[in-house]
């Protein structure tokens, strides 16, 4: 068990002022301290942070929590992480039994053994990773200072050495073996593996290593807490691919950073928005022409976790993509992961450049301001949405007009937000002629009448109760007080939720200092390399939706019911599975009680 009391004395060592103001400057107001709330964007501070409870709370978003909290959500630290961030700056020790603790295995009994997981890792290694890739984007920007050729290149391009600086832009040599001289003070075998592991070198099947990154202008790839996790390597001129990334390390992965987020974080809140484009040398040149907010994927398409990541730092995003048929393309995928992710308040919008140009191009060849311009000319997402659907069916037809609505079906259900669907249905009507009332029969969707959506926001029901209780746990832990451990039991067709369950209620349990506010953050973490990541995480993303309205003791109290309801079918059938003769007096008894309930 993680003892209580050091958490305690941990929090009781720091002062949350400090760890705040690291990040975000504070004003004194009286004897609280204020600012604009980091966690969403606003112009009058609502975000208090309070030093004589040592907590921080927005009257705004309701963001709210302790300095581990604060680390935890503004740094995207795991709980290990901001435990000892804050032990570190306390200067004191994180007591073995405690960090031992912290390092169980997620899941234990429930997983295969092949769970790699990132908290179980000897510190010291993953440490070293880290230490790995440092080196290496060093060692790059040195290069990069030798390189007549890469100069040129990236002079060519019209980056100034002060742009090249500030993206901490390098450059790997061409050879095979050039970063054998780099790390020369390890044993020659754990060496290489680590530089397999950090993804910087390749073993060959016949055990040969070789460097991975070979004659390209390196980019090294932060994550929110400013690190280097991964590089973007760009040929010179010709050359396939063209930008070689990374792979996936346990450092590293593609579909969950974002390039530039990091630095990024700070004009993103001034501006009040973001700008997802797709490559790196758009983001670099977009910073050298005064737009430092845009970010870009990682040659990935876009992900849920992207646009969650991006919707924590902002209320307004903007994907810009080429005018052509792939940016569509890629568009609409986008569109749809965001469709899930949306809550209300918040806008997603949809930038196409003209033919032929690039974030890059465009802010080279027209400036800042008609970047800025066309900006504010991007897409709100009904409007792309409707447009796309509309383009693929004639709405001169009543079958064009049918089309529409059944291609508009999957992608209404998967709407979150109450308001936005809501607005989404009216707007169908108006397309396809149809009244709103016959398209909510039609397509089976929940009818949300405009004083159900003030009074309470009605969302999809998860498919089992054991779902729903994940996600009632996750976003309040407090209620593993009120489980009934009793129901966990085995039922076939739910065996998978029904071990992440119960792996998060072992979490749970020995993590009990999680509030409401760091129980996702830390779950996510924790579960990370655990089979049952990918359950946790969308029954994360779908309780994003949730707010305040929602009722959780009720919803609490139905998950249950319905759970014992299982229970009893399950009993009776087994029960009546079995010849009468053969049933005990005790089951013959159990079995008229579970007939009535
Ligand atoms: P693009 O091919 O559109 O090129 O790749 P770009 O960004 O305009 O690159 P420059 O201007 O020629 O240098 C867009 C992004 O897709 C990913 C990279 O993240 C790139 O920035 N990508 C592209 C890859 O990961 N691999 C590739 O081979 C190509
Ligand atoms: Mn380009």
């Amino acid at each position: 068990m993680i003892s209580q009391s050091f958490i305690q004395d941990l929090l009781s060592r720091v002062d949350i002022v400090d760890v705040i103001e690291r990040d975000v400057p504070l004003r004194k107001a009286g004897a609280n301290y204020t600012a604009c709330c980091p966690f969403h964007s606003e112009k009058t501070p609502s975000f208090t942070v309070t030093p004589t409870k040592q907590f921080y709370h927005c009257f705004g978003c309701g963001a709210h929590g302790s300095a581990i909290g604060f680390l935890m959500e503004y740094g995207g630290m795991s709980f290990v992480e901001a435990v000892g961030d804050l032990a570190a700056r306390a200067g004191i020790q994180v007591p073995v039994q405690e960090a031992e603790s912290l390092r169980r295995t997620p899941g234990a009994g429930s997983s295969s053994g092949e769970v790699s997981d990132k908290t179980q890792r000897p510190e010291g290694s993953f440490q070293d990773l880290l230490e790995t890739m440092k080196a290496a984007a060093q060692f790059y920007r040195e290069q990069l200072k030798h390189s007549e050729g890469a100069i040129a290149y990236l002079k060519k391009r019209g980056l100034t050495g002060e742009t090249a600086a500030r993206f901490a832009i390098g450059y790997a040599p061409a050879g095979w073996r050039n970063l054998d001289s780099v790390f020369p003070d390890y044993a020659a075998k754990a060496r290489a593996n680590l530089l397999v592991e950090a993804g910087l070198i390749i073993k060959s099947d016949d055990g040969k290593h070789y460097d991975r990154f070979r004659d390209r202008i390196m980019f090294p790839i932060l994550d929110l807490k400013g690190r280097i996790v991964g590089f973007g390597g760009r040929v010179l001129e010709q050359g396939e691919p063209k930008y070689l990334n990374s792979p996936e390390t346990p450092l590293f992965q593609k579909g969950r950073e974002l390039y530039n987020l990091f630095a990024a974080r700070r004009s993103i809140r001034e501006a009040g928005r973001v700008i997802v484009v797709e490559g790196y040398m758009d983001v670099v040149a977009l910073s050298q022409h005064g737009i430092g907010y845009a970010v870009a994927a990682l040659g990935t398409a876009t992900t849920s976790f992207h646009i969650q990541k991006l919707l924590r730092q902002t209320d307004n995003v903007v994907f810009c993509f080429d005018g052509d048929g792939a940016g569509r393309k890629a568009a609409w995928r986008a569109l749809e992961e965001s469709l899930a992710q949306l809550v209300d308040g918040k806008s997603i919008g949809f930038l196409f450049l003209p033919e032929g140009e690039d974030p890059d191009s465009y802010v080279r060849n027209f400036g800042r301001e008609a970047f800025e311009e066309l900006i504010k000319q991007a897409l709100p997402l009904s409007v792309f949405l409707f447009r796309e659907l509309s383009a693929r069916a004639d709405l001169t037809t009543s079958e064009g007009r049918a089309k529409l609505v059944q291609d508009a079906k999957p992608l209404l259900t998967r709407v979150a937000a109450p308001g936005l669907a809501l607005m989404l249905l009216k707007q169908l009507a108006e397309i396809s002629g149809a009244t709103q009332r016959e398209l909510e029969d039609l397509l089976k969707i929940r009818r949300v009448s405009p004083s159900q959506f003030r009074e309470r926001a009605p969302r999809p029901q998860p498919a089992s109760p054991y779902r729903w209780l994940i996600q009632i746990l996750l976003y309040d832990p407090g209620y593993v007080r009120k489980l009934d451990r009793a129901l966990l039991m085995e039922i076939r067709e739910h065996a998978e939720e029904i071990a992440a369950l119960t792996a998060l209620v072992e979490f749970i349990d020995t993590h009990p200092y999680l509030g409401k506010d760091t129980a996702i953050p830390s779950a996510i973490t924790y579960f990370h390399d655990s089979p049952h990541r990918a359950l946790l995480h969308k029954a994360e993303s779908e309780t994003l939706a949730w707010d305040s309205n929602i009722d959780l003791e009720a919803e609490f109290g139905g998950a249950l019911a319905r759970l014992r309801e299982m229970q009893r079918k399950q009993r009776m059938t087994r029960l009546h599975n079995k010849p009468l003769s053969m049933l005990t007096p005790e089951e013959r008894q159990e079995l008229q009680r579970l007939a009535m309930p």
